[in-house]
């Protein structure tokens, strides 16, 4: 073993050590005994306040946790990501989804930005028509995985600063009843299709994509030519399905999927909120990629998110990690951070191929608030596992309706509040007894409404909901990813994981077709054939 992992297996175990020490004291006692806890553990950087404060761990573990990372090579990891190096080791690539937002980008990053805002802006005010004349209303984006979570995700998240003719659907599974809904409710004279897929080869979008050409061909022949848009790093399967190279606009294999929101990817973004609005978008993300070069550790928002997640999954052992976002308009977040952070991180070797050291990525859900509350906060409150849980919340909404913002926040704030502090049975039997219960039913009763508490939480506060807000708070989280990844000593960045089941697909779409005998285990097998005669045996 290396110097610095031996080093870190160290700090490993004096963690587990922290741990131990910290196992029965309360996190209102560490607040007691800490009073700069609330200092240390909050920063605010680009528009972002982060408060990690509700987590149970002290000073000398919050120490030792930021000398894991440092022992781990964050800052050198850190600085050879944002230079370009191959830090994908098993794909050999290059990790730069930073310089799609950087000030000055690459040169082919700033001419397909350029071609990306000529394209979206003759949309939007109407230069750019269909093949009959007519102009384009509807934009249907098609694109599975990264290149659909994260446009979906900006364009619910900023439907207030759309362009109020334009309507952006999405389709991304291979289910027809979506492609059907999409086609009957939209004109093929005035849709613009987006085929977004980074290797051009992903079955449900090329499926979809063949689908729409056809209806645009059905329409006109001339359709698919000007209203089929290609985004890709492989241009060549583009240009194999027709697509006109002005019509293609490129990204490189130098961005992951799942970062690609800020090249081409974004373009129905683009069509959206305008040129103007995604550079917003581009500069909110580097000013979190500025903050995180250049924070120290202990002020820096994705390293302070990154180490209480480590803390928390790879320390205490906590399995889940609950997104809650109180904004019906981040109401994609969790689906987004999903596949952000576990097909990152959902990993069980490292660089080196042998077995990981520690638990990584934690199983990702959510649903924003107070939605949640109605549904599985019970299990959050009370239930048997530990969950990690996120809050975010704006504090400012221009809506203009008065009270419901801040009871919105205020039950943020207090299921933040709660979640740390319970409610212990001696209290809950005292207050049961002065409403009048008897002895024996207040004893029988409260058991069931005590809350054990000192459940872990961070709260992420954004000013307000905005292009600038958004796109510095889906850096942040990619921060957070990459350094729990370093932590880990894993590829953040590759996704073998989903391959064997796509291959396996392959075989079983031809046996479901007939044309090829299903050669399977006897459950497998029994299924292909149960479908093949239609389902049940009725
Ligand atoms: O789910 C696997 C995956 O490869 C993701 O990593 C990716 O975001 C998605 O499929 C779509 O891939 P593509 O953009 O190549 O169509």
């Amino acid at each position: 073993m290396s110097e610095t992992r031996s080093e870190a297996s160290e700090l490993w175990r004096r963690l587990d050590a922290h741990a131990e020490r910290l196992r029965d004291t309360r996190m209102r006692t560490l607040f007691d005994r800490e009073p700069d806890r609330l200092a240390r553990c909050s920063a605010e950087a680009a528009g972002l306040y982060l408060d990690v404060s509700k987590n149970p761990i002290d000073a000398p573990a919050w120490s030792d946790l930021l000398a894991l990372l440092e022992a781990c090579g964050l800052p050198e990891r850190r600085r050879a990501m944002f230079s370009g190096e191959r830090i994908n080791s098993t794909e050999g690539r290059a990790v730069w989804h930073v310089a799609l937002r950087a000030l000055e980008p690459p040169d082919e990053v700033a001419r397909t930005l350029a071609r990306m805002a000529e394209l979206a802006e003759a949309i939007r005010d109407d230069t750019l028509r269909g093949a009959t004349g007519e102009p384009i209303d509807d934009v249907i984006h098609v694109g599975i995985g990264g290149s659909h979570l994260g446009p979906e995700l900006a364009l619910h998240a900023l439907a207030a600063e759309a362009h109020p003719r334009i309507a952006v659907h999405f389709l991304a599974n291979i289910d027809g009843f979506s492609a059907r809904r999409l086609t009957d409710r939209c004109s093929p004279a005035r849709t613009l299709v987006i085929v977004a897929s980074k290797t051009f080869t992903t079955l449900e979008t090329a499926a979809n994509a063949t689908l729409l050409q056809e209806w645009l061909a059905g329409f006109d022949p001339d359709a698919p030519a000007r209203q089929l848009v290609a985004v890709t790093a492989n241009v060549e399967a583009a240009r194999a399905m027709g697509i006109a190279e002005s019509m293609i606009l490129p990204f490189w294999d130098w961005v992951g999927g799942r970062y690609s929101l800020w090249s081409a990817i974004g373009l129905p973004v683009m069509i959206a909120i305008g040129a103007d609005g995604f550079g917003r978008l581009l500069a909110g993300a580097r000013a979190m990629d500025t903050h995180f070069l250049e924070a120290p550790a202990g002020r820096n928002l994705p390293v302070l998110l990154a180490a209480a997640g480590l803390w928390n999954r790879s320390v205490l052992g906590r399995g889940s990690l609950t997104v809650v976002p109180y904004e019906d308009r981040l109401a994609l977040l969790p689906a987004y951070l999903q596949q952000l952070d576990m097909e990152s991180n959902g990993k069980s070797v490292t660089h080196a191929g042998r077995p990981v050291e520690r638990d990584t990525a934690p199983a990702v859900w959510g649903q924003q608030g107070t939605l949640g509350q109605h549904a599985y906060f019970q299990w959050l409150h009370q239930g048997t596992e530990i969950a990690a849980v996120d809050f975010i919340a704006c504090a400012q909404a221009s809506h203009g309706i008065d009270g419901h913002h801040r009871a919105l926040l205020a039950n943020c704030i207090a299921q933040a509040e709660a979640l740390m502090l319970g409610r212990d049975r001696l209290r809950v039997e005292a207050d049961l007894r002065e409403r009048g219960m008897s002895e024996s039913e207040a004893q029988a009763v409260a058991p069931h409404r005590s809350f054990a508490g000192d459940r872990p939480s961070n709260m992420i506060l954004l000013g307000r909901l905005d292009a600038e807000h958004l796109g510095s708070l889906l850096a942040l989280y990619e921060h957070k990813v990459f350094v729990q990844g370093v932590a880990w000593d894993i590829n953040s960045f590759d996704q073998w994981g989903v391959e064997l089941g796509k291959v396996l697909a392959r075989r079983v779409v031809e046996e479901l077709a007939g044309t090829a005998t299903p050669a399977h285990d006897p459950s497998t097998n029994a299924l292909i054939e149960r479908v093949r005669a239609g389902g049940t045996p009725d």
